[in-house]
């Protein structure tokens, strides 16, 4: 590890700040590979202080695989690949302000998320985020095989319907409304990290709409059952941003909240989403959903 990188725990579940890096800098493979350990290690990484461009952003990005385009945001002009996460203080829903994993609606899921404050309200606004894999780990063996065995489905029908909070209108937001084309994508409901082979839950409850193979009712009560789970306290950290923090965090193993406690301010970030690259989506187990009665 470059001698200037320091890394320091935040919670006993996931959750690091990493201190010594300039991420405006085109940095050497070596920092780069040990911020991709320290996110491999910790599940989500945090930096302070840190003035990112739009270019720099998608330059960091990019280092770690494909950047995605996100299929109902707009992106910025002339970067469509940063998507824009503002609340407005006029606005009443934000972005995000429900426990999910990234573009788990997708065929291939996003791998990460790297999100750079730009301006942070006075008080709150901060972002949880929940351990999949302690999650997963706290169950009994029994279950756990019983999961492994299982597939679920998931979709952004619901959460980028009309009705969906993901689509509600904001004042600075241009979000799609999904139509009735959307996709349904079949994921196991426990991911082996392809990196890692640390197991995680993978169903969250903005996108996972049922359980392969059961009837909405069957699926209703174990998706439920395993929601409630989740997101206990003991697999969280919760992250208090200023202008100039950045986090990036793995979906494969993270869910995570953005807090919406801050009327009347403003809040404003700036996203760039990191797509599996090519070769991992060659090992990908998703499929897309059959049709169910
Ligand atoms: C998101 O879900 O990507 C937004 C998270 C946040 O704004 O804290």
């Amino acid at each position: 590890m470059p001698e200037t990188l320091k890394i320091r725990r935040l919670a006993g579940a996931l959750g690091a700040e990493i201190s010594g890096v300039d991420l405006a800098q085109e940095a050497p493979d070596a920092t780069i590979a040990a911020i991709r350990q320290a996110l491999l290690d910790h599940q989500v990484i945090f930096f302070r202080d840190q003035t990112l461009t739009p270019e720099r952003q998608v330059a960091f990005g990019a280092r770690f695989g494909p950047l995605n385009i996100h299929p109902y945001v707009a992106g910025m002009a002339g970067h469509p690949e940063v998507m824009e996460v503002v609340k407005e203080p006029g606005d009443r829903v934000n972005f995000g302000g429900g426990w999910h994993s990234d573009m788990s609606f997708l065929e291939r899921p996003a791998i990460g998320s790297i999100l750079y404050a730009v301006e942070t309200p006075e008080f709150g606004g901060d972002t949880l985020f929940a351990s999949q894999a302690a999650a997963f780990e706290a169950l009994s063996p029994g279950l756990q095989v019983t999961l492994e065995g299982l597939n679920a489905i998931h979709s952004a029908a619901r959460e980028y319907s009309a009705q969906g909070h993901s689509a509600q209108k904001r004042k600075s937001m241009a979000i799609a409304e999904a139509d009735g084309l959307v996709g349904e994508y079949v994921h196991p409901m426990v991911l082996v990290h392809p990196e890692t082979g640390r197991k995680a839950l993978y169903v969250n409850p903005a996108f996972t709409i049922r359980i392969e193979g059961w009837k909405t009712r069957e699926s209703m009560a174990l998706l439920s059952y395993l929601f409630e789970h989740c997101r206990y306290e003991g697999f969280t950290c919760r992250f208090n941003w200023r202008p100039g923090s950045v986090a990036f965090w793995d979906n494969r193993s993270v869910w995570h909240f953005a807090l919406n406690d801050y009327p009347g301010q403003r809040r404003h970030m700036r996203r760039v989403t990191v797509d599996p690259w090519p070769v991992e989506a060659a090992s990908k187990t998703a499929r897309r959903a059959e049709a169910v009665s």
